[in-house]
């Protein structure tokens, strides 16, 4: 049996048939320690360390964000994600996460102006759309699109890794991936492309591509651009979640930036990641299908061991405090927007129900980011199979931070990890299993 002693700042590892071996503790800011295994573990015991699902494992140092789990904190860069939501655009978030540090006021206007020259994508790619069929999911279409930029735009290759180059394509991604979404949203529906605006802000352009028609322009509200602001600055970084550890593994074989994002938007997709938006939507359109009560669903849920979307974390185990911003913005939205949303009343049965329960308590089982954010999409007009999309949108600059943090750490390596082969010992074919043998087949 192996055990750990912590030494100060050494962990003495002892292994049976083994001198101790002492691994180093790193400690993060708020003081939370790792044993550093990275040099000494496998060169000096022949032992790996197993971790399925990494529940145990920091792959990397970052300095971007902050997250506390047990007692439900997010710092983006330091800053608490509540005062973010509640005082910034996600555009200044962006700039925060990519830059680490706010932008002034100069810095500001020339970030505006750079995401609004960079807004148009290539004639040729907007070709692409129209090959798509009917009905396509607009995170195939994405991710294909985002990975389609390295063709149009390639000097951002290992080759021509200068600090700017870099800084063109982040603020490129940025802003063509909020056209490239709309585009995908216009394509869905049949109807003509919006280009974006130099005239409106970053989340305006984005609504009025998605809909103004050629046939009526769209009203703006205050209060959805807000929303829409939110909904995305707290979607914008997450520290090593599962797209974001995709972006990070991709992109340390040294890809480039946008194909390191395309895996990302892949890793996002799934429904026990970014896509759960849309399940979330899903789960309750067939609760209200079925005619059930809230507390019908909870008991189906629990006896069929059915997962409650929308509910549970790998990190959090206490409300998540990025649901908290949702929920509240969600809640003023439809308010000042007169919308009587008929999920909401279940959504919120269902969370006072599963918040009380036993069987959701003894599993620290919360709501998380997704459980409310699709209200505030349908409310903004948004269609549930673009949730993802938002999602997407909303974690880019998340993702561009990592991957330029990644590449500027000299200890990051290409990842690849160890494995426990459990497979079948040395053995040989035999004459039956032969394809060339004495005789030649053909
Ligand atoms: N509803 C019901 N039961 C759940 C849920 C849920 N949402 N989540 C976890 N559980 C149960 C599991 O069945 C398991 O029960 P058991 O101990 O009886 O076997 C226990 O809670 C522990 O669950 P794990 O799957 O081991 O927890 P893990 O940390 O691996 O999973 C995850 C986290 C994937 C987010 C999970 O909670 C889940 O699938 N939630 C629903 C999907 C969802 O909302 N995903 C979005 C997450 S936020 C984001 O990625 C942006």
């Amino acid at each position: 049996m192996a055990d750990t002693i912590n030494n100060n700042d050494k962990a003495i590892l002892t292994l049976p048939g083994h001198e101790p071996v002492a691994l180093p503790i790193v400690r993060g800011t708020a003081g939370d320690p790792a044993i550093d295994i990275t040099s000494d573990l496998r060169k000096n015991t022949g032992y790996v360390s197993l971790d399925y699902g990494y529940h145990n494992t920091a792959s990397c140092q970052s300095a971007i964000t902050y997250l506390d789990g047990e007692k439900g904190i997010l710092l983006y860069r330091g800053y608490p994600v509540e005062e973010l939501a509640e005082k910034s655009r996600f555009i200044d978030v962006a700039y925060l996460l990519i830059n680490g540090h706010m932008p002034n006021k100069q810095e500001r206007l020339e970030w505006s102006s750079l995401l609004n020259r960079h807004s148009l994508i290539h004639e040729d790619m907007r070709h692409f759309f129209s090959h798509f069929p009917d009905g396509a999911h607009p995170m195939a279409i994405l991710s294909a699109m985002v990975v389609s930029l390295s063709a149009f735009y390639p000097e951002v290759s290992q080759n021509a890794l200068g600090t700017e180059a870099i800084n063109i394509a982040a603020t490129r991604l940025l802003s063509k991936v909020r056209t490239i979404a709309a585009f995908s949203y216009k394509k869905s529906i049949g109807e003509p492309v919006v280009h974006p605006r130099h005239d409106l802000r970053y989340c305006a352009n984005f609504l009025n591509m998605m809909f103004s028609s050629p046939v009526a322009p769209y009203e703006f509200k205050r209060e959805v651009i807000r929303a829409l602001n939110t909904v995305l600055i707290v979607h914008a970084d997450h520290e090593q979640n599962c797209s974001t550890s995709a972006v990070r593994a991709v992109g340390s074989a040294h890809v480039n930036l946008y194909a390191a994002v395309a895996a990302g938007i892949c890793a996002l997709w799934g429904p026990l990641h970014g896509g759960a938006n849309q399940k979330v939507v899903e789960m309750f359109e067939d609760i209200l299908a079925r005619g059930e009560t809230a507390r019908q669903a909870i008991e189906r849920i629990k006896r069929e061991k059915k997962l409650l979307f929308g509910f549970g974390h790998r990190i959090y185990k206490t409300y998540d405090p990025r649901a908290k911003i949702v929920k509240k913005s969600c809640m003023e939205l439809l308010d000042k927007m007169h919308i009587d949303d008929p999920l909401l009343a279940t959504m919120l049965e269902m969370e006072e129900l599963a918040t009380h329960d036993d069987y959701f308590l003894s599993r620290h089982l919360y709501p998380n980011v997704d459980f409310y954010s699709g209200v505030v999409y349908r409310a903004i007009g948004i269609p549930k199979e673009m949730f993802t999309v938002m999602f997407a949108l909303g974690r880019l600059p998340g993702w561009i931070a990592h991957w330029m943090e990644a590449l500027d750490d000299p200890r990051f390596k290409l990842q690849r990890p160890r494995q426990v082969y459990v497979g079948p010992s040395l053995r040989h074919l035999t004459d039956d299993e032969c394809y060339y043998g004495d005789q030649m087949k053909v």
